[in-house]
């Protein structure tokens, strides 16, 4: 028997940020309006290609497709199964994707897991994502079985080890999370008046952090109402249109502004309006670009401005951090590519060898209830007992001796 030690046939297709455009990557998604259009279109193609076990992973500046088929797969062809509107890129088709096989496919699927290889590099929500793909490709789609089992189960545990011993995801770089970092480190207590301007994408992620921590007191301003009424909901507050900043009367001790606008619609007048006669420090974190803040207002109020630019520094020297930490993670998953050739080494053998459990079952069987048959019926209950552990003892012990002598064997 020929084990196939250098992880031989696992295969992983990607297409990922690093080779196309974000806004490209949805061409090499598998077009389904549901999980069960995902299921019929992936069992078409692992079928029609001749692959035992496929996963398939997808999000915003990711589709990976990883497999187990020994024999070679035609990338193009595969990538035409997906989506047959990929014919016509042929050309830039090859640029686009990324094929990694054997020990390769492996050791790119632990820098995936790792955050190595993601845009936001130490963003462990990839991991989660990569978890989630394969319980679904396991589970519900049954596509996976045991090489895939084995991978994803030495990948996590991979990922694991590199979250828990290096530093990749320690320091946040995302401006949100700094900017609430920056705001509580204001101490505010937690019915503070909160306004926040603009419900985009931004403010929405600002909204969530303020739900985690508490904050009761808010009123959205936005230029769309529905989309004000929407983020005043998830947070039980009111909902104005901008124009309603002229004329609130409640107060503030927070503002948090975002919007896509160039304008610096927030002048001394509205802003004194805000102010309703209070002329303690008030918070402002604002994430326009550029600001919506008329300078007249920064320079005349008493204000703890935590600004975009400050953030944006601060995300960038804490990204250089993380990037620091890719040689030391880099160190670890060549160790544990090691490791999983081991382990799969030690499992084709238990693989090749789980025939003989069952054989040695029945041989012991047969001797007790065929060939001794007529013998044991004249023992008494108490021999009969003692021989049947012995047989059971014996039973285990051959077990083990075919599978130990073949993993011996193999380490020659
Ligand atoms: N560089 C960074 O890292 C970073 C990070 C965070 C934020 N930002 C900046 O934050 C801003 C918004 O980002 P976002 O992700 O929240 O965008 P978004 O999801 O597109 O939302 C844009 C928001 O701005 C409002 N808006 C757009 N044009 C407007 C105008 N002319 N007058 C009044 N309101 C207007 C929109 O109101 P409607 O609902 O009425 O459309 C919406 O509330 C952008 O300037 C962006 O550059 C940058």
């Amino acid at each position: 028997m020929l084990f196939l030690y250098m992880l031989q046939g696992y295969k992983l297709f990607t297409v990922t940020h690093r080779t196309t455009d974000v806004s490209q990557i949805g061409d090499f998604l598998i077009d389904a309006p549901d999980d069960q259009a995902l299921e019929k279109k992936l069992k078409k193609i692992k079928a029609y290609f001749g692959i035992s076990e496929l996963m398939y992973l997808n999000t915003c500046n990711r589709i990976l497709f990883f497999m187990y088929k020994p024999e070679a797969i035609d990338v193009n062809a595969f990538f035409y199964a997906v989506n047959e509107k990929l014919r016509n890129m042929s050309g830039s088709l090859n640029q686009s994707i990324e094929y990694y096989e054997d020990e390769l496919a492996i050791h790119h699927l632990y820098e995936v897991a790792s955050s190595v290889d993601s845009l936001v590099i130490g963003e462990r929500e990839i991991l989660r994502q990569l978890r989630e793909a394969y319980q679904k490709c396991k589970t519900q789609f049954c596509i996976t079985g045991d090489k895939l089992r084995i991978a994803m189960q030495m990948t996590v545990k991979s990922a694991k080890m590199v979250y828990g011993n290096t530093r990749i995801g320690e320091k946040p770089v995302s401006i949100v999370s700094l900017a609430v970092k920056k705001l509580l480190q204001t101490s505010p207590p937690d019915n503070a008046r909160v306004i926040i301007i603009g419900a985009g994408q931004t403010n929405v992620l600002m909204s969530n952090f303020l739900k985690k921590y508490n904050f009761k007191d808010v009123a959205v301003f936005n230029r769309t109402l529905g989309k004000a009424e929407e983020l005043a909901d998830r947070l039980h507050g009111q909902a104005f249109t901008l124009d309603g900043l002229q004329t609130f009367d409640k107060g503030f001790d927070i503002m948090i502004i975002c919007t896509g606008s160039t304008a610096k619609f927030l002048d001394q007048k509205i802003y004194a309006q805000l102010l309703q006669g209070e002329n303690n420090q008030k918070i402002i974190v604002d994430l326009s670009v550029p600001s919506n803040i008329d300078p007249e207002v920064l320079a005349n109020n008493d204000i703890h401005y935590i600004k975009i630019d400050s953030l944006k520094k601060l995300a960038a020297d804490n990204m250089a951090f993380r990037k620091k930490e890719i040689s030391k993670v880099k160190e670890i998953l060549a160790d544990r590519v090691v490791e999983f050739k081991e382990i799969y080494r030690q499992r084709e053998i238990e693989r090749d060898h789980s025939h003989i459990p069952t054989e040695i079952k029945a041989v012991k069987e047969k001797a007790l209830n065929v060939v001794f048959k007529k013998q044991l019926a004249n023992v008494d209950p108490d021999t009969r007992l003692l021989i049947e552990e012995m047989m059971t003892y014996m039973e285990k012990k051959c077990i083990a001796v075919p599978i130990k002598k073949a993993k011996k064997d193999q380490l020659v």
